[in-house]
């Protein structure tokens, strides 16, 4: 069937859409739903701020798409207005660690928002240089600081604790006080800590778990509500949306781009509402989608080894045989393959990222452990994703 031609005209004649941005907005203003006791542990933490007393570290944990980053930015704002009505001088910094992974980088982002009225150097600053500017610049501030590092996790993975161990000790010596909120994706985090940084660290860990399929659907239907025009989407539409996260992963940055991608499949058919078949078709495309830019983030060799199994017509392959393939494909590439050894890494790696499904068996006969490895994957996805390693190797 020849595919209907879209216009950007169109798209906008679609009634589909009030508000789009209602989608995402981090904190809607309908406020962020079912995370009253995660709020209510946080603001008894961070309420001595008002008394002019630093609060000793908090963490929060959380899977991503748990509100963690939505609920702090909504409790800062409102630590914010209260620091003002009561004449508290506090100011803010917020880090993303995902983008400064390194102590320097860290520091130099909280400096430029410390101290807006400089200018501050994205590189070229050793670590020494930018912690005595930090001390300096908090120590004249004289004032409530607090340092938000988000994504704490990849900064701790690949430059270690120093930073935190660092910001934990720093109030001893100066005239502001300066608490620090923690923020992690891995629940793990405690194992990327030093011993040492840890017992210097506060014990106040606020955990924020998955979300129910009636968390999300309440979640979901409060964006719709302002999102989309009247009976653009109806329940049922909704509640299933829900479900299928929740038996996913309970994740609401998820759910919503479900109902975004339900919406623009709609739009792309000049269809009036979201039906219920189109659900399954935005699951299909969203799912594609993770498993693309999953593969995009592998290594060469991940690539290379991840290559030689999709190209392999067989159900189902052990250990030996896609070492095998894997020195085929390096060879074709001409490329020096790695170790049996880093093979078998990348498998665990890859089956762990969700790739592959890898379990380890014996052998019927040969009383040896074997791994049988299987990929789930439909033909068009094989042939989309065979042309993404190949570009990107
Ligand atoms: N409880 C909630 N109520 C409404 N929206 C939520 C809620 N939790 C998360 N969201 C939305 O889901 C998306 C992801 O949330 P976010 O706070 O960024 O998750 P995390 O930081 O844990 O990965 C954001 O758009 C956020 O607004
Ligand atoms: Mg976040």
């Amino acid at each position: 069937m020849e595919k209907r031609a879209v216009t950007f005209a169109s798209v906008l004649q679609n009634p589909i859409y009030k508000n789009r941005d209602m989608i995402y907005s981090l904190v809607p203003k309908t406020g962020l739903l079912h995370r009253t006791e995660q709020k209510n542990e946080l603001i008894m933490e961070l309420a001595p701020i008002l008394m002019n007393s630093a609060v000793s570290c908090v963490f929060m944990y959380g899977n991503p798409g748990t509100g963690k980053t939505s609920v702090i930015t909504e409790l800062l704002d409102e630590l914010t207005d209260e620091a003002n009505k009561r004449d508290v001088n506090m100011q803010q910094a917020y880090v993303n660690c995902s983008e400064n992974r390194t102590e320097t980088t860290i520091l130099i982002d909280i400096l430029s928002q410390l101290n807006p009225k400089r200018i501050y150097p994205r590189v070229g600053w050793t670590r020494a240089k930018a912690l005595t500017e930090f001390k300096k610049v908090s120590n004249d501030l004289n004032t409530n600081i607090i340092v938000v590092l988000d994504e704490v996790d990849y900064a701790l993975k690949e430059s270690g604790d120093d930073v935190l161990y660092r910001l934990s000790r720093i109030n001893e010596r100066l005239k502001s006080n300066i608490s620090t909120i923690l923020i992690s994706n891995d629940v793990r985090v405690a194992d990327y800590i030093k011993p040492k940084t840890q017992s210097t660290l506060g014990r106040v860990k606020v955990i924020f778990s998955a979300y129910t399929a009636e968390e999300l659907y309440d979640i979901v239907k409060d964006r719709a509500k302002n999102a989309f025009n009247k009976d653009v989407v109806s329940d049922p539409v909704m509640q299933k949306i829900a479900e299928i996260e929740a038996a996913r992963g309970g994740d609401a940055r998820r759910v919503l781009e479900m109902l975004d991608s339900c919406a623009k499949i709609a739009i792309s058919r000049n269809s009036k509402k979201i039906t219920l078949d189109l659900v399954d078709e935005a699951e299909k495309t969203l799912e594609k989608d993770t498993i693309l830019s999953v593969v995009a983030s592998l290594t060469k060799h991940q690539k290379l080894l991840f290559l030689a199994m999709i190209q392999s017509t067989k159900k189902q392959l052990n250990g030996g045989k896609v070492n095998l393939l894997y020195r085929e494909v390096c060879e074709k590439q001409n490329v020096s393959p790695l170790s049996v050894r880093s093979v078998r890494t990348f498998i665990v790696n890859l089956s762990e990222l969700g790739l592959i499904s890898s379990e380890v068996t014996w052998l019927r006969d040969l009383r040896k452990k074997s791994r049988a490895i299987s990929l789930n994957l439909d033909a068009a996805t094989r042939k989309k994703l065979r042309k993404v390693i190949r570009d990107s190797i």
